[in-house]
């Protein structure tokens, strides 16, 4: 089931993007398990097992892949990753972006791979791919925004996407994103603090 940003009441406090490092590995693990079966299969492409996605979360955050986060109400509900492909040149890497039903439709997804994209800009990393079945109409329209060329080969469709330029204002952009995600992390803790200590929060 998924849900439209008119259709459900917004978080409390509105949704973040913001970059994860090692202490999400439990959050990142937990959105990974809440994702339903096709979700999971589309996003790995194929069958993966519970301690696989463990697994996953704590070696993207501990390896050197860049990991983003929507964030809402404190829980992960979409996370975007890019990985180095080690030895391309010239550099390239692939990008995932996985959104939970709940939130699927509101434009994180977009948001996640525009953030995705930026920081791989950043990495001065030209080429980015992304796999998913050849059924994943979500996935081929969400690269179509981004200009993806479209490779179809059987079951499997690979977005071959460039990254924007490395413009100063584009690499600053990327600077103070990183910055600001600190502040904003805290901000939205405190103001969750905040709003539970509010007698008639749950009326
Ligand atoms: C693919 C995925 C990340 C998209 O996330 P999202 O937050 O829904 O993305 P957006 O809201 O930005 O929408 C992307 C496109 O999908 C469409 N879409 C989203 N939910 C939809 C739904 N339930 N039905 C039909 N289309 C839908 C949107 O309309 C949008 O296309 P448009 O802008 O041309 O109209 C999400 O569906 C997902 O996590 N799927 C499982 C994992 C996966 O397949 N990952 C991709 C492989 S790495």
């Amino acid at each position: 089931m998924t849900r439209s940003s008119n259709s459900t009441a917004p978080g409390l406090v509105p949704g973040l993007i913001r970059r994860l490092g090692p202490r999400d590995a439990d959050g990142f693990a937990a959105h990974l398990l809440r994702l339903d079966a096709e979700a999971r299969a589309s996003r790995f492409g194929g069958l993966v097992s519970d301690a696989a996605l463990h697994d996953h979360a704590l070696l993207a955050l501990a390896g050197g892949a860049v990991v983003l986060g929507y964030v809402e109400d404190g829980v992960l509900r979409g996370v975007g990753e890019l990985h180095d492909q080690p030895g391309s040149s010239p550099s390239a890497a692939e990008a995932a972006v996985s959104v939970e039903a709940g939130w699927q439709g509101r434009g994180i997804g977009s948001k996640l791979m525009r953030r995705v994209l930026s920081a791989a800009t950043a990495r001065g990393i030209r080429r980015v791919v992304v796999v998913c079945q050849s059924s994943n109409r979500m996935m081929r329209r969400l690269a179509g925004h981004f200009d993806a060329r479209l490779e179809i080969v059987g079951t499997e469709t690979t977005g071959h996407l460039t990254t924007p330029a490395a413009t100063p204002l584009r690499l600053l952009r990327v600077a103070v994103s990183d910055g600001f995600d600190l502040a904003a992390e805290n901000v939205e803790r405190q103001a969750r603090l905040f709003l539970a200590t509010l007698p008639d929060r749950a009326a």
